[in-house]
C-alpha cells in the first residue's frame, strides 16, 4: 500500500496492479464531494463528462465543453490531497487532430493542476494518446461503451458480446496500452472479456459494468449515493438513499418554516 500521506501518481496505479491491490475510484464534480471522497481514501477521482448529465441535466455527455470540464476539475483538484484526479476530455476536444488534443489536454493540466486526462476510443485514438504521452500528459483510456459515441453505438448497451466484437475490444485495449496510457476504463463489457483484458494488459483496468476481475472499479457518485432513483441499470449498487434523506430533510424544514418553528430562539441573534 502506498504512503497515505503523499499524493498518488500514475506510477502508483501500475504498482497497485502489480501488487493486486484493488483501485477505488468514483466521479466527483465539486469541492465538497471531492474532499469527502479523498479523506475517505478513494484512490482515483474522475471528473467525468457525466457531469453534463448528472449536474447540468443534459441528455448525453456530447454537449460538455472544455471550459465546463476545467471549471469542475479546478474545484475538485483544489479539495484533494491524496487521490489522483483524472479529467475527461470532452467530445470534439481531442478527436479532430492530435494538435487539438495536446492544446486542450495541456489547458486542462495547466489550468486545473490535475495530473491526467481521460479520453474515449481504442485503435483509432492510439496516435493521439501517443502524442499526449510524448508531451508529458498522462492519459487514461476508455473502451467498451464509450458514451461520447452513444449515437453510433445505438444506445447504452453492453459491448463485445460477439466474438468479433470481443476481439476488436481486446485489440482496442492493447492499442491504448501500447500508445502509453497508464490505465484504462472498461465500460459495459461482459465480465469474462474484462477479465481477459485485465490479464493481458500490464496497465490497470478500471471497470464500470465490467465485472469483478478488473483491477479497480468506478461508479458515478450521485448514482451510487442514490440521488438519482430514476436511473436503474444492472451493474449499479446503491450504497445510500440520499434522495430519500434529502427529501425528508427538505419536508421537515418546510414544515418548520410554515409552522413558524424555525428559526427558534437558539438560531436567532439578540
Ligand atoms: O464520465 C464519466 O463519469 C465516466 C465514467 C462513467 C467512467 O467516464
Amino acid at each position: 500500500m502506498s504512503d497515505p500521506t503523499r499524493p498518488l501518481t500514475t506510477r502508483d496505479f501500475l504498482a497497485m496492479k502489480r501488487a493486486g491491490t484493488k483501485i477505488v475510484s468514483l466521479t466527483a464534480y465539486d469541492a465538497l464531494m471531492a474532499r469527502m471522497l479523498d479523506s475517505s481514501g478513494v484512490d482515483l477521482i474522475l471528473v467525468g463528462d457525466s457531469v453534463n448529465q448528472v449536474v447540468a441535466g443534459r441528455s448525453t455527455t456530447l454537449s460538455a465543453t472544455l471550459d465546463q470540464m476545467i471549471y469542475h476539475a479546478k474545484a475538485v483538484q483544489g479539495a484533494v490531497r491524496r487521490a489522483l484526479v483524472v479529467v475527461d476530455l470532452p467530445f470534439l476536444s481531442y478527436q479532430v487532430t492530435p494538435e487539438d488534443a495536446i492544446r486542450n489536454a495541456g489547458r486542462v493540466l495547466q489550468e486545473t493542476d490535475a495530473a491526467a486526462v481521460k479520453l474515449e476510443g481504442g485503435t483509432t485514438m492510439g496516435p493521439t494518446i501517443r502524442a499526449l504521452v510524448d508531451r508529458g500528459i498522462p492519459v487514461m483510456g476508455h473502451v467498451g461503451l464509450t458514451p461520447q459515441s452513444v449515437h453510433a453505438l445505438g444506445g447504452y448497451r453492453v459491448q463485445g458480446r460477439e466474438e468479433a466484437a470481443a476481439d476488436r475490444l481486446l485489440a482496442d485495449a492493447r492499442a491504448v496500452e501500447e500508445a502509453g496510457a497508464f490505465g484504462i476504463v472498461l465500460e459495459l463489457v461482459p465480465a469474462a472479456l474484462a477479465a481477459r483484458v485485465t490479464k493481458e494488459l500490464s496497465i490497470p483496468t478500471i471497470g464500470i459494468g465490467a465485472g469483478a476481475e478488473c483491477d479497480g472499479q468506478v461508479l458515478v457518485l450521485p448514482d451510487m449515493l442514490g440521488m438519482n432513483p430514476g436511473f436503474t441499470v444492472k451493474f449499479l449498487k446503491r450504497y445510500a438513499d440520499l434522495d430519500g434523506i434529502i427529501r425528508a430533510a427538505v419536508s421537515s424544514y418546510s414544515e418548520d418554516v410554515r409552522a413558524g418553528t424555525y428559526p427558534g430562539q437558539e438560531h436567532s441573534f439578540e
